[in-house]
């Protein structure tokens, strides 16, 4: 092929007004021979470009380059030479990163390949520990079974979401770093002084979140002792401005036990929350606001379900977001609702 052999000296200045000139060969190995070096060419220059350089056509060759191995850039790109090409539309390009663990979804018909891609996932992620979505996100914890493929069988971690640093156990505890966004604008809505129940708290993401920066008093309860437990590591590991007062139990029995009036009440537990919803209005102060969340495939029947349980109390919708796909067609829905 076509290069360019040049002194030693000249070939900096050179190799980067060839690369402008987009005539560089980048898929070529620059070669060094004595004083010279030579540069693989796309297309011969021409000789204004030539003379410019200062060179003539006797600095052009004919010689050999070593043709340079092309890294793989994604998981996709290492996994196509090394994964039949009918499974690879099996694969699913989409996994969470949830601090130094991974979790893939693998479909069956690539069970043969899974550890070959959990080492993919550990070698791009740079993470500790990969694990597999062994079921659905289930029970009244809402965790799911992991399946360990590759790196460290360690699921404790500390997840970084935005400045909040959350500490959790995957195995034993529902969270997803996909809400990131929807806890953000949750923030955002919180005035200080508020008075907050997080019914369905888990870990504390949003609790964390909220007082971090916000001074507030904020009821955070979870069922699952296992959430509780890290909910206090996580009051202990961030700087709050706010107050959060973990509480282990059901939330019927917890908020009569509790018993106030709430500025606000955040139920983000989308499968069952509509059952919740008698209890939350009754410890909701006139005015006050519900953050809901609701799995549909539209707005309105989240709307209806609070209209209805709410009557006769009046409903004013302040915002409804989609927060993120569940299946195709259904979405884990929020709806932001003033309860005068
Ligand atoms: C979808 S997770 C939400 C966790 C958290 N809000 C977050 O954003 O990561 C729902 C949580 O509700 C808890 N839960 C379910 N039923 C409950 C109940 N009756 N009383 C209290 N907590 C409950 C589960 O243990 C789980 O941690």
């Amino acid at each position: 092929m076509i290069g360019l052999k040049i002194p030693k000296k000249q070939a900096n200045t050179i190799r980067l007004i060839l690369q402008e000139k987009s005539i560089l060969g980048h898929e070529w190995k620059i070669k060094r021979v004595d004083d010279y070096v030579y540069l693989p060419l796309k297309k011969k220059p021409d000789a204004m470009l030539l003379s410019e350089l200062n060179l003539s056509n006797s600095n052009l060759i004919e010689t050999d380059f070593e043709k340079l191995k092309k890294r793989p850039q994604s998981i996709e790109d290492f996994l196509k030479d090394r994964i039949p090409p009918e499974k690879m539309d099996e694969f699913k390009k989409s996994f969470d990163i949830i601090g130094d663990v991974v979790i893939l979804e693998i479909p069956e018909e690539l069970e043969e390949e899974k550890y070959l891609i959990g080492e993919a996932a550990l070698k791009f992620t740079k993470r500790k520990s990969v694990y597999r979505k062994k079921s659905e996100i289930k029970g009244v914890h809402r965790t799911r079974e992991l399946e360990h493929l590759a790196g460290e069988d360690q699921p404790v971690t500390i997840h970084k979401e935005y400045e909040s640093h959350i500490m959790l156990n995957v195995k034993e505890v529902y969270f997803s770093p996909r809400l990131a966004t929807e806890r953000r604008t949750i923030t955002n809505q919180i005035k200080d002084g508020e008075i907050i129940i997080d019914m369905f708290t888990g870990v504390g993401p949003i609790a964390i979140n909220i007082s971090r920066t916000r001074k507030v008093k904020i009821y955070a309860i979870d069922i699952n002792p296992q959430a509780i437990s890290y909910l206090k590591k996580n009051i202990a590991n961030n700087k709050l401005q706010g107050e959060v007062y973990p509480i282990r139990g059901d939330v019927r029995d917890v908020m009569n036990d509790l018993n106030i009036q709430a500025n606000r009440i955040i139920m983000n537990l989308p499968e069952t929350a509509y059952k919740f919803l008698p209890l939350a209005i009754k410890y909701l102060e006139s005015g006050g606001i519900i953050n809901y969340y609701q799995f549909s495939s539209d707005y309105s029947q989240p709307i209806k379900m609070i209209k209805s349980i709410a009557k006769p109390r009046k409903v004013e919708i302040l915002d409804q977001r989609k927060v993120k796909s569940r299946s195709p067609g259904v979405w884990h829905m929020a709806i932001d609702a003033r309860i005068s």
